[in-house]
């Protein structure tokens, strides 16, 4: 194990991380920008040769396409939201957004937007069935909400932005039960692709009081992934991009960017650049991952580790499903629980690692990244953990009383066309102004859309067509959804979702019943270029 690395028990619940800059501190420096490893003993490339670095790095320094630091210490915990309300099945917390700062690479502050002033905001951990109540408040320069992001809660609480959302100095009391157990998080759903990426999303755990026994005393960790686009001195990349000074000229920067959505050149996990996770393996460890990158898909393996699948976005699936070599694909939104298991032949030292995943325009030429250095001590069990075959049990959503097909698609408008919701510029009417992409669902662009109806009580089908060669992460606001077979058989998916990959070409199935929370509610694609750009429906749920 490298000698800077500090160990601590896996099974240490939620401790509060520690300071950003003692974090970053050994990370090593900034790799070229040609994205060239180099080297990996940590002590070649000390804090020290770090900061010479951010003081060279001039703002004509050009973007590293790759910045990939070397092992740092053990993973930080986001910190617990504290509960001021003695009663047991009600939490009542305060949460602040605001600008702060953060250390992503050592030397090299970076001026972020965090819940509490932190990146991930603070854990917000409650039980199926309590009543939540947060007391918001907005000190950002901005309007902002809060989205609970596959909570299903009343549509006044769901964060979609009314009348522009909560103004900068102004507070908002989010009130509502829970009553769904899982993995889940919040982010807001103003400007969500610029306020995302500026740090502004945590996680939400809703623990089950009747789950299996065999995983209530495991050792758990939550894993929050994320990557942003720093500059060279470590600032956030802007959100023009039309002045993006890339090889292929400026409009193919712009171009890009928002047509494949902002991909980071940095990752992180729980806020922490190649964070070191120290596990046992005599321990089996329950892992709640979270993608909240903006358009990153997530293809994770943990090579020499056994992981097997334990839950989807909303909860526990009826069976345990083993991960192959494929990985697991987590994609911008979407949520999983895995358990991790040491093996005979897992290795002192290994990773967590994306392999790159064919998303549409070259995605797949990207070279695998690092998210963090796995550890390995003590011995492995003699067997694996014995998980009951059953889970939970989820009864199939019945044959549809009613039917749409979505079709998502996207094109490049002329400026003065379609600018969709977000103040890309587009539409200026300015003749001198590159093209934009938008991206429509029903060849239409939000907030010009024809909401489809589905009534309370009835059960829904949806065909969500991609028209397009690109992958859409697809979210649906308020409830949570079936994946069922396509026509020819295949598809179909274990466990409730909310967000559900739709490949290039392909076709999403999916059912979903609505209880009794009537009104506009949205769906969109996750990947927040998109959403931001008209990629969003509206589902008007009637009352019977
Ligand atoms: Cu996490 Cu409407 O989104
Ligand atoms: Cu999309």
């Amino acid at each position: 194990m490298p000698a800077h690395t500090r160990r601590r028990p896996p099974s240490m619940p939620l401790p509060r991380r520690p300071a950003l800059a003692a974090r970053s501190a050994s990370l090593i420096a900034l790799l070229s920008a040609c994205g060239e490893h180099t080297g990996d003993d940590p002590h070649a490339h000390g804090p020290d040769a770090a900061r010479a670095d951010a003081a060279s790095a001039g703002p004509e320094t050009p973007r590293p396409a790759h910045i990939e630091p070397g092992p740092g210490p053990e993973l930080p915990q986001p910190p617990l939201l504290v509960d001021r309300d003695p009663a047991p099945d009600v939490l009542d917390v305060e949460l602040t957004a605001r600008e702060a700062t953060a250390e992503y690479l050592p030397g090299r502050p970076t001026a972020v937007w965090g819940y509490d002033g932190q990146v991930p905001g603070p854990l917000l951990r409650a039980r199926r069935g309590d009543r939540v109540i947060v007391r918001f408040r907005n000190d950002l320069p901005t309007a902002t909400t809060i989205h609970w992001h596959g909570l299903r809660v009343p549509l006044e609480m769901d964060g979609v932005p009314v009348a522009g959302g909560i103004a900068p100095g102004g507070a908002f009391v989010y009130d509502f039960v829970v009553p769904d157990a899982g993995t889940f998080w919040f982010h807001p759903h103003v400007r969500s692709d610029e306020q995302v990426e500026r740090g502004l999303y945590a996680p939400i755990i809703v623990d089950d009081p009747d789950e299996p026994a065999a995983l209530t005393g495991l050792a758990e960790r939550v894993l929050v992934l994320d990557d942003v686009l720093l500059e060279a001195d470590g600032t956030l990349a802007d959100f023009d991009y039309a002045d993006d000074d890339a090889p292929l000229g400026a409009h193919a920067a712009h171009m890009g960017t928002v047509m494949l959505g902002r991909q980071g050149n940095l990752l992180l996990v729980n806020g922490a650049a190649h964070p070191t996770l120290t596990l046992d393996r005599g321990r089996p460890e329950r892992w709640r991952l979270i993608n909240a990158a903006n358009a990153r898909y997530l293809r994770l393996v943990a090579p020499g580790w056994r992981l097997t699948r334990i839950a989807g976005d909303a909860g526990l699936l009826p069976a345990p499903e083993p991960v192959d070599d494929g990985g697991l694909l987590l994609v911008p939104g979407a949520r999983a629980e895995l358990l991790v298991e040491a093996t005979d032949a897992t290795p002192a030292t290994s990773t967590l690692t994306a392999l790159p995943h064919d998303r549409g325009h070259g995605t797949g030429d990207a070279p695998a990244v690092v998210l963090a250095t796995l550890n390995a001590t003590g011995r492995a069990p003699e067997a694996p953990l014995a998980l009951p075959q059953g889970l939970r049990s989820i009864d199939p959503l019945g044959p549809p009383a009613t039917r749409a097909t979505l079709v998502l698609s996207e094109k490049v408008a002329s400026p003065g066309g379609h600018a969709g919701h977000g103040d890309s510029g587009a539409a200026t009417g300015d003749e001198t102004a590159a093209p934009e992409p938008v991206f429509l669902i029903n060849d239409e662009v939000f907030p010009d859309v024809t909401p489809l109806t589905a009534a309370v009580g009835d059960v829904v089908e949806w065909a969500v067509v991609n028209d397009s060669e690109m992958s859409h992460p697809f979210h649906l606001h308020g409830f949570s959804f079936q994946v069922v077979p396509g026509d020819d058989g295949a598809g179909a998916l274990a466990g409730w979702y909310d967000t559900v990959d739709v490949p290039g070409k392909g076709t999403l199935h999916l059912r979903f019943q609505p209880d009794d929370r009537p009104g506009l509610w949205m769906y969109h694609c996750h990947i927040l270029e998109h959403a931001e750009r008209g990629m969003i429906g509206l589902v008007d749920v009637t009352a019977r």
